[in-house]
């Protein structure tokens, strides 16, 4: 969908920071459209903002914030490599999940987001924004597979947030993002090449 007006990342920024198309708008101090480079090949896609994205108007800056950045290193990424964001930009007060009528309310700009930056993978994390890609999954069953969805690789993994204090996620989700090197470089092989087999490694 073209939405109007929404021509780049910055556009899009610009009127997700003035949004008031759902009732989050009304709680939060800041929107957090997301952050990263228009030509990143991987886009993570968590939740919804916590206290201190809506404090900083910037996604994944807490305590999961700084694990995804430890994940991300861990596979000789930064985090200016990707971009980030999540499924709704204002934060649900008490960190409450998002209602479908919220998400779908903001869908617009996710949506957006994807087509401008046409990444080669999208890294949902959690639960919400697995279902936001694939309506019938289950985190458990989906995570680390990846597959594709209208043209789109989509990988889903467990919620850096609920993974930091469980060690037997914590240890799932180190494994998980070992996947995301290899599965960019077989996405990058030549059409021919991959042919039916694309996805094969996995
Ligand atoms: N959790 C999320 O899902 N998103 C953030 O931006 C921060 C924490
Ligand atoms: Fe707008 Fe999305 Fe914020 Fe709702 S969550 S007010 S739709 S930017």
């Amino acid at each position: 969908m073209h939405v109007q007006g929404m021509d780049s990342l910055a556009q899009i920024d610009q009127a997700v920071s003035v949004c008031t198309d759902c009732p989050l708008s009304r709680s939060r101090s800041r929107a957090v459209p997301g952050e990263g480079p228009e030509k990143a090949e991987v886009m993570f896609i968590g939740e919804a903002p916590g206290f201190n994205e809506d404090k900083q108007g910037r996604p994944f800056v807490g305590a999961a914030g700084h694990f995804l950045e430890e994940l991300l290193a861990s596979v000789g990424f930064r985090r200016e490599d990707v971009y980030i964001t999540n499924t709704v930009k204002c934060r649900p007060l008490n960190n409450r999940d998002p209602l479908p009528v919220e998400m779908a309310a903001c869908r617009k700009y996710l949506d957006r987001q994807i087509e401008l930056i046409s990444p080669k993978v999208i890294v949902t994390l959690g639960r919400h924004s697995l279902v936001a890609f694939l309506p019938r999954e289950t985190i458990s069953k989906a995570r680390g597979r990846p597959r594709s969805v209208n043209g789109v690789t989509i990988f889903p993994m467990f919620h850096p947030a609920a993974a930091l204090h469980q060690q037997n996620l914590r240890q799932v989700i180190q494994e998980d993002i070992k996947k995301l090197p290899p599965l960019l470089k077989e996405l990058s092989l030549p059409q021919e090449k991959a042919g039916g087999e694309q996805l094969s490694m996995f």
